[in-house]
């Protein structure tokens, strides 16, 4: 079934490659590739599975260091994006390509048959994030399985609408509200506290390891600061910041790392 998250995203493959190529795109994936770096090991292959890849963007930096990425999708337009990139980085071989909703990845593969999972910036668009993330957690391998999430933060939701918009309606509306509004394609996207986050994670046997907060000002910066023309400075303040908790807190993502913990006890699949 198609759902419309899955529609917009279907026509919209893109629009969301050339927002990767914007500050702000660039920055989101920048910031969450070393957060996930750091708990990786050295020199050894993994089995990594990509849940809503997108265009490929993070799936080619990891098969780029030797690991073997699944990509899964349930565009075909954005799958098509990552296939080209895969074959312009030279990396096709170490990366497989699938059609297939997040919501059946019970059926689609074995139990504990990859070592990283990635859930960066799916959870908002499926309509229950804790069946998606038990169901990864049952595909994790048991030894040092590592789960990487990164989803929208509430927090950050209701300072982009005051601080950026100028919208202290849609600020007070985001304060509690499960839902914000998708910029990008309209429509709504789903907003997590750390509470629901750590809720989720427990619910599916996963231990938290690290939470870092991705674009914390660089949201913020007027178009003519020099720090909007300064990448790479507002990269390293943002790596600083990102790792503080004080800041994290409100940032526009939040990107947690959690390994699994014990068997759960209805394992999907
Ligand atoms: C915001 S993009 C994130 C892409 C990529 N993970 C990244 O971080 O750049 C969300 C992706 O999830 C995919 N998607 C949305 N709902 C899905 C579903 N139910 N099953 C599989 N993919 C889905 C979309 O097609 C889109 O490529």
């Amino acid at each position: 079934m198609t759902t419309p998250e899955m529609e917009r995203f279907r026509t919209g493959a893109a629009k969301y490659a050339a927002y990767l190529e914007t500050f702000e795109g660039r920055l989101r994936l920048d910031l969450a590739a070393p957060n996930l770096l750091e708990f990786l090991p050295r020199e050894t292959s993994l089995r990594v599975l990509d849940l809503g890849c997108g265009t490929g963007a993070m799936a080619v930096r990891l098969a780029k260091l030797g690991q073997h990425v699944t990509c899964l999708d349930s565009s075909e337009e954005m799958l098509s994006f990552a296939q080209q990139a895969s074959e312009h980085a030279g990396v096709s071989a170490r990366i497989k390509l699938q059609p297939g909703n997040v919501t059946a990845i019970g059926e689609l593969f074995r139990a504990h048959s990859f070592d990283l999972i990635l859930c960066h910036n799916i959870l908002e668009y499926v309509d229950d994030p804790g069946t998606v993330l038990r169901a990864a957690s049952s595909l994790l391998s048991e030894s040092d399985g590592l789960i990487s999430i990164v989803v929208r933060n509430q927090a950050g939701e209701a300072l982009k609408a005051a601080i950026r918009d100028g919208d202290l309606e849609a600020a007070e509306r985001n304060l509690v509200s499960e839902w914000g509004d998708e910029s990008l394609y309209g429509g709504k996207v789903r907003l997590f506290t750390p509470d629901t986050v750590r809720r989720l994670l427990l619910e599916s046997s996963l231990a938290p390891v690290a939470d870092r907060g991705i674009r914390i000002v660089a949201d913020y910066l007027p178009p003519t600061s020099a720090g909007k023309r300064e990448y790479d400075r507002v990269f390293e303040f943002e790596r600083k910041l990102g790792k503080r908790p004080e800041f994290t807190a409100v940032a526009r993502y939040s990107h947690w790392l959690a390994r699994r913990t014990s068997p759960i006890s209805e394992e999907v699949g």
